[in-house]
């Protein structure tokens, strides 16, 4: 039988599958609404839906989304339990374009309804366009990764590093930015624990 949770999902889910209400709607093949567990305590905002995203309606599934999985998985965490993942908005912006203010704000209430029905004990912002919906459009990635904060008025929120931009620095020397994620990610899994 279906959970509360899970009807209550559902249902943001079919609203958001109706939504016209701004252009992407009428580009997308498919609404991108979330992958992982709506039980798990860690929920992921990433930016927008890419190419295989939009094909397969299926948040974090091309090559940013494995690289993702990897880390996560090196970290000892599960993609599958431990998180419930989405994206800020659900239809993908044609060329892979940074999802305009106006996109944002018509597709933030689908969001913010996931993120009541799932109640997660930490959320994580996953690269420049979730971070900066919940903190402001001034901040700096590299300067605020890592740091924790207070969002929707009581819900420890922290901020990662997005696999696009780890596709494009591969080191992983103490330092680097893979190797700061998987800091990152590991006092997400201390938390949690
Ligand atoms: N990048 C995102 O931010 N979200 C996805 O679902 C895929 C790539």
């Amino acid at each position: 039988m279906e959970s509360l949770k899970e009807e209550k999902l559902n249902k943001i889910k079919a609203e958001c599958t109706d939504c016209k209400k701004c252009e992407l709607g009428k580009t997308r093949k498919n609404i991108v609404f979330s992958d992982g567990n709506p039980e798990a305590k860690i929920l992921l905002i990433g930016e927008a839906p890419g190419a295989e995203e939009d094909a397969t309606g299926i948040p974090f599934v091309g090559r940013a989304g494995k690289l993702l999985t990897k880390l996560i998985e090196d970290c000892g965490l599960s993609r599958k339990n431990d998180f419930y993942i989405c994206n800020t908005v659900k239809c993908r912006p044609p060329e892979n374009r940074v999802p305009t203010d106006s996109e944002k704000q018509l597709c933030q209430n689908f969001l913010l309804n996931q993120i009541k029905a799932v109640n997660p004990k930490v959320i994580v912002l996953c690269g420049a366009t979730s971070a900066k919906s919940f903190l402001g459009s001034k901040i700096k990635i590299s300067q605020i990764r890592g740091s924790w904060f207070k969002i929707l008025d009581d819900i420890n929120a922290t901020v990662i590093f997005h696999p696009s931009y780890l596709l494009r620095n591969h080191s992983e020397l103490e330092g680097s930015p893979r190797w700061l994620t998987k800091q990152d990610l590991l006092k997400i899994k201390d938390f949690i624990n």
